[in-house]
Formats: C-alpha cells, structure tokens, sequence
C-alpha cells in the first residue's frame, strides 16, 4: 500500500527551509500533503489562507507527489480522513525538540496508529523561520535567499520597497 504523510504548519509564509523538508519527505514516502492550519492561534497572519495555499502549490509544482490542502481541528481527525500513515515534521534545533515532542506524544495518545517522522533540513537553513523572516522582512531585510523566488514576489507585493 502506498505509504502516504502529512505535513502540516502554519507556513507564513513558506520558507526554504519547509521547502527543503518537503523535498526530503517527497523522496521518502508515496505521496505527501502538505497541510495549512486554517484556525492557528499564531494571531494575524500575514498572508491568508488562499495565499498561503497558492504559493504552496507554485513551489512545489515540480513534485509529483506533493499535494497541498488545509485543515481545521485536530491534525489526528484530518489525518485519518485522509488515510495517511504518518506525520513528518522538520527539527532544526534542540530548542525545536521539546514542542515537537509533546505534541507527537499527544498525537501518538489521540491515536497510536499514526507516527510522526522527524526530519532535519539542510544546516543552512536552521536559523530560518518564518517568523524570523516576517520580523526581518517588516524591518526592511533582504531575505530572498530564504525563501522561494515567488514568495519574495508575494512578500514585495506585501510592502513594496521592503525586500532588495
Ligand atoms: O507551523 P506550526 O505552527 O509549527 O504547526 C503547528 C501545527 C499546525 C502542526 C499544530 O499546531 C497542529 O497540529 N494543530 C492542530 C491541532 C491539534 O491537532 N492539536 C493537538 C496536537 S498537540
């Protein structure tokens, strides 16, 4: 049966190193969705939900197993429903650890069929978040180069001016 996951996030906006992690779970399971939180409880996102699912689908068009949607309530319900075996989440860092964690332990009690699978990005890219990327990006810093071509387009249109 094919082996199918879900990578889910908030992903605001999509930055490299989440689109270094989908290439390493794209070449290591069937088919992978990637999945956007619709209710976060980050607070005001910077780009809606639409967007997010948009510039998504741009990046990661050259995968052929990479499918992208949304999802409300619990990750374990959405996962179930769409008959995936496994979570994948990135760790960039030991301070990454604890959260993740807890929440795959939570996760593996709402329903010990479902495994998460933690994954490292490349090293260039443990420094990067998306909340750092906002922070320097509403300061005026260039961060073109930590995060796909189209989302420096999105984030331009954003607050033209702001990214170099
Ligand atoms: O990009 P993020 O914000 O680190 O992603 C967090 C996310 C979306 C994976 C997490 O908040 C989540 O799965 N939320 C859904 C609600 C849920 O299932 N909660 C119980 C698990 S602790």
């Amino acid at each position: 049966m094919p082996t199918k996951a879900i990578y889910p996030g908030t992903f605001d906006p999509l930055t490299n190193g989440h689109l270094d992690l989908i290439a390493r779970g794209a070449g290591f399971v069937d088919e992978l969705v990637v999945a956007i939180l619709r209710n976060s409880e980050k607070g005001t996102p910077l780009f809606s939900v639409p967007e997010r699912v948009e510039m998504i689908r741009e990046a990661t068009a050259s995968f052929g197993n990479v499918t992208v949607d949304t999802f409300d309530g619990l990750l374990v319900d959405y996962a179930r429903q769409q008959n995936a075996k496994a979570v994948l989440r990135g760790i960039r860092a030991i301070s990454d650890y604890e959260y993740e964690f807890q929440m795959a332990m939570m996760n593996r009690k709402l329903d010990p069929n479902l495994e998460t699978l933690f994954m490292m990005p490349a090293e260039k890219y443990t420094y990067v978040s998306s909340r750092l990327i906002k922070g320097v990006f509403n300061l005026g810093g260039d961060v073109s180069s930590l995060v796909p071509p189209n989302v420096v387009e999105r984030l331009k249109s954003k607050a033209p001016g702001k990214v170099s």
